[in-house]
């Protein structure tokens, strides 16, 4: 069956707070499914909570609470931060459902009986923290490899998993099936792991009284990661759900980050070989938000709560925190591959937030929407599609957008997404509406308006997997049902449209908020900027700035106040060219300034530029880069 996708999460251990790792893995999870389905396929997203380890014992007790009632309080709090981030999932499984239990003791069962457990004796080290055993070879100092916290060594009577049996088996599988481990990198690393040998792994405890015993020996718990690994069945009807089970196996994809890939593509798999089952088609493994150069982790102390972030971007845009949330989610697949690590920083989301947001995307909407009420009172005209290159350009940035979606390469998908946003930018420059109207060229305008809102709902459609909250503003915005056709010409003209005035209002970076602290960035500033007198003109900072705001000045009818970004900063300009230019015109436009003419106060409005402006007779125009993707900042020389 092909048109099934069945993407899995790992399940989080209940006792950790969850942290930008674990959103990330999971946001990506609804990323694929919210795709998929959108795709046309039947979708299964299922993430949940590890529940049956002696840790959460341990946390329990430090919480004063019964575990049953800490397990319960903490999937609940797990579930909720989940809904916080948009994420949508089909089913949060936890190791404590009695459906679960069911199914991990009829598999210990099946596999018991095919040969493949059998009891022995265990001499070695167990980390409780990190759920995992270890051999002499692999601890020193009595430190866990992993997390490099105390262990305990252990001697006891222990159930083993026959691994060894697998060996052949599973290089075999990895043979035939490439791709089932990406990136490439970590098939490597799987396949040499393999090649090295594979000694059987005990999957047993002495019960203490809590976790899933063995079916055939009470006396013993199954190790968790036998018992968590399951849960992959559990979730697609393995046990009570034949029909399901038989459409949705094997899972599409298993998503997680490498400290657990040992589990997923050596032992996981072997375990379904003994079953007979087949392994999931693929593991991806994407990489780890550090903190100071390491995996940011709660045992580490070094984790950021995207909770706070959302706080925090709140505060400073004004926005409301669901579509904040949204933002949170965007960012982390905009800011880098999947697959490598990365480090997160408030400052570079907002860097993101001003420029692919505010700038690009809000300032596109907002555009179009004004010139959609001047010049059609806010209905969508009737209209073909512009003439030019914008069809075959936007086809060919879907087909990106779709093969990045498949191969796991969101940032491009999100790069193809904004290539249509700036191209759209960009033909407004082009094809000058306002030019368009003063001319009764109507028929042109009409195809313009038409083609510009076209691409944002098409906008709409391709980012809803990565800003669903966004992508529902947008499209209830057009009045008319959308759905997920990403073909172009879709939209029904006739109908009026209402999107929010702004959607992302612009921040200004944020200047320091004490009097002393202020006096000193500004002389800071001061000594930086070498003012020159216009005489010496040599000495001018011509700089490429970008027009984020525009209005009348209250005072003087020649006069537009305008905010422009330059480089990092926003500074505002007063301008004499109101005459020439109406303020929505400018918006969104890149033009070349003097960055370092000394500041004036115009009509009192501080002036702390000149837009460069060509003029001659009673014409003027002001000077943009040819490239309307120049970067604002840019030296002009
Ligand atoms: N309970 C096991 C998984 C059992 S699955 C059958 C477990 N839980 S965990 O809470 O430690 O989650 C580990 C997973 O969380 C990683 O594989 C990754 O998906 C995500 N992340 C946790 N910290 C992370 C980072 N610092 N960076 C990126 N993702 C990480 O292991």
């Amino acid at each position: 069956m092909n048109n099934k996708y069945f993407v899995t999460t790992p399940i989080y251990y209940i006792s950790g707070k969850p942290h930008i790792g674990h959103l990330y893995t999971t946001a990506a999870a609804d990323i694929l499914s919210r795709y998929h389905k959108m795709m046309g396929y039947t979708t299964l997203f299922t993430t949940g909570s590890d529940e049956n380890s002696q840790k959460v014992v341990n946390a329990a007790e430090d919480a004063g609470m019964e575990i049953k009632q800490f397990v319960d309080s903490e999937a609940q709090k797990w579930t909720e931060y989940f809904f916080t981030f948009n994420v949508k999932f089909d089913r949060f499984i936890r190791t404590t459902d009695k459906d679960h239990v069911k199914v991990v003791e009829d598999v210990v069962s099946k596999i018991y009986d095919l040969g493949y457990i059998y009891k022995g004796n265990y001499e070695g080290w167990y980390c409780v923290d990190c759920e995992s055993f270890w051999t002499d070879k692999e601890v020193e100092d009595g430190l866990c490899p992993e997390c490099k916290r105390k262990i305990t060594r252990i001697s006891e009577e222990n159930y083993f998993f026959k691994l060894s049996a697998f060996q052949d088996k599973l290089l075999d599988f990895y043979k035939n099936n490439p791709k089932a481990i990406e990136p490439t990198s970590r098939y490597n690393e799987v396949v040499s792991m393999i090649q090295q040998g594979l000694p059987d792994v005990s999957i047993s405890r002495k019960s203490q009284g809590w976790g899933i015993t063995f079916p055939f020996d009470k006396n013993h718990a199954i190790w968790v990661w036998f018992d968590a690994l399951i849960n992959y069945l559990t979730v697609s009807g393995y046990l009570d759900d034949a029909e399901k089970f038989e459409k949705l196996w094997p899972a599409d994809c298993h998503l997680m980050s490498k400290d657990i890939i040992r589990f997923h593509c050596v032992i996981w798999p072997a375990m379904l070989m003994a079953l007979g089952l087949k392994p999931a088609k693929k593991v991806f493994v994407h990489g780890w938000w550090l903190t100071d150069g390491e995996k940011m982790s709660k045992s580490k102390g070094n984790v950021i709560n995207p909770k706070d972030v959302v706080l925090d971007l709140s505060q400073k845009t004004g926005i409301d925190e669901a579509l904040a949330a949204d933002i949170v989610r965007w960012f982390l697949f905009r800011e880098t591959s999947f697959g490598e690590d990365a480090v997160f920083s408030m400052e570079r989301l907002m860097d993101r937030y001003n420029f692919d947001l505010a700038n690009d995307l809000g300032n596109l909407i907002n555009r179009v929407s004004v010139m959609t009420y001047k010049f059609f009172k806010g209905f969508i005209p009737e209209g073909n599609y512009i003439s030019g290159d914008i069809e075959s350009f936007v086809n060919e940035q879907i087909a990106t957008f779709n093969e990045s979606m498949e191969n796991y390469r969101f940032k491009d998908s999100i790069e193809a997404i904004w290539n249509i946003i700036r191209r759209c930018n960009k033909l407004i420059e082009e094809y000058k509406p306002w030019e368009l109207e003063k001319n009764d060229e109507t028929a042109k305008l009409k195809d313009l308006i038409f083609t510009l809102l076209d691409e944002i709902r098409l906008i709409a459609i391709m980012i809803k997997p990565f800003m669903p909250k966004f992508s529902e503003i947008v499209v209830n915005g057009f009045n008319q049902e959308i759905n997920n056709d990403l073909s172009i010409r879709k939209l029904n003209p006739g109908e009026l449209i209402q999107f929010p005035k702004v959607i992302f209002p612009r921040v200004k970076k944020e200047k320091k908020k004490t009097k002393e602290a202020g006096k000193n960035s500004i002389k800071k500033e001061e000594k930086a900027i070498e003012y020159c007198s216009i005489d010496d003109f040599v000495k001018f900072d011509f700089r490429v700035a970008s027009i984020l705001e525009a209005k009348k000045h209250p005072d003087a009818d020649r006069l537009l106040i305008l905010q422009v970004q330059v480089g990092t900063t926003t500074k505002q300009i007063v301008a004499g060219i109101a005459k020439y230019y109406s303020p929505e015109e400018l918006i969104g436009k890149k033009v070349v300034i003097v960055n370092n003419l000394k500041p004036v106060v115009l009509r009192g409005e501080k002036s702390e530029g000149m837009v460069m402006c060509a003029s001659h007779k009673k014409k003027l125009c002001v000077t943009s880069p040819e490239d309307i993707e120049m970067t604002c900042g840019a030296k002009v020389k």
